[in-house]
C-alpha cells in the first residue's frame, strides 16, 4: 500500500482541539520543518525526551532526524501538530507511526510540548492516530512506554488500550488496542487519502 506520494500528502491536514478548544493543525512533516522539529525536541524537558526515546538524548541524532523526515517510506510516517505562536507556525506535538503489513498492526510513539501537556492534546492525537491506523488497514495499534511513565500509561488506559509485557525489555510495557473505528466516527486526512486512492484504483467504485 505504498502508493502515497509526498506531493499528495502535503495537501492533507487535520484539525485537533485541546480540551479548552484551542485549535491545532495536524499534518505530515515536511523538509521545511527540519530546524523547527529539531528545535521542538531540544525544547522538550529532559524527562519528556527520555520518556519519548527511552534514553538520554538532547536532540534527534542525525540518522533519526533523517528517518523522521521520511514520510510514507516503508509505511512510516511522521505528523506534527502545530499552532501559530507570535506569527510563527510552531510544533507543539509530534507522532511517528509505522504500519506493519505482515501483522496488520500500527506501531507508534508520540510527544507533546511540556507547556501543552495535560491539555488533552495527547488524547486528541491518539484518536487521530486510530483513524490513520484504520485507514491503513491495521487491525491493532500499539506502542511501548517505560513502566515509570505514569502519564502515558494513564493516557493509554483512558483511550482504551490494554497492557502487556514488552517481549524483549522488562523496563517497557506495551499498550495495544483493537481498531474498530468506522470512517465517520473519527475523520482524518489518511482516511480521505485511502478512500481517494481506492477510487483511483477502481474508478467505478465511486459511481
Ligand atoms: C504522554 C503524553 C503524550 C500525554 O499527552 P498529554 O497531552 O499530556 O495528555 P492529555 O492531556 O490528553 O491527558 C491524558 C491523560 O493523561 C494523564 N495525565 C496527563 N497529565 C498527567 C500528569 N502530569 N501526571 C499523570 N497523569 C497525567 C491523565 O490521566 C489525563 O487524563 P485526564 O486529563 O482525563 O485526567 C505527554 O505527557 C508527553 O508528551 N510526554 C513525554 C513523551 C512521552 O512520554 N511519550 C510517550 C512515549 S510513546
Amino acid at each position: 500500500m505504498s502508493t502515497l506520494r509526498l506531493d499528495d500528502l502535503k495537501q492533507y491536514s487535520d484539525t485537533l482541539r485541546t480540551r479548552h478548544g484551542d485549535v491545532l493543525t495536524l499534518r505530515f512533516v515536511e523538509p521545511r520543518d527540519t530546524d523547527e522539529l529539531q528545535h521542538y525536541f531540544r525544547s522538550l524537558s529532559t524527562r519528556s525526551r527520555y520518556n519519548r526515546f527511552f534514553g538520554a538524548i538532547s536532540e534527534l541524532p542525525k540518522g533519526l532526524l533523517h528517518d523522521f523526515l521520511q514520510v510514507g517510506e516503508r509505511e512510516r510516517f511522521t505528523v506534527v501538530a502545530t499552532m501559530m505562536v507570535d506569527g510563527f507556525e510552531t510544533i507543539v506535538a509530534e507522532a511517528r507511526y509505522a504500519f506493519h503489513a505482515d501483522t496488520s498492526t500500527l506501531e507508534f510513539g508520540l510527544s507533546v510540548d511540556d507547556r501543552w501537556q495535560g491539555h488533552g492534546v495527547g488524547t486528541a492525537l491518539l484518536k487521530n492516530l486510530e483513524c490513520r491506523a484504520a485507514a491503513l488497514g491495521a487491525e491493532h495499534m500499539f506502542g511501548d512506554t517505560l513502566r515509570s511513565n505514569d502519564t502515558m500509561i494513564s493516557l493509554a488506559r483512558k483511550s482504551g488500550f490494554a497492557f502487556t509485557n514488552h517481549p524483549d525489555d522488562w523496563k517497557l510495557v506495551r499498550f495495544d488496542k483493537e481498531i474498530t473505528v468506522a470512517p465517520k466516527e473519527i475523520p482524518c486526512a489518511s482516511w480521505r487519502l485511502a478512500a481517494l486512492s481506492r477510487q483511483a484504483a477502481s474508478p467505478s467504485a465511486s459511481a
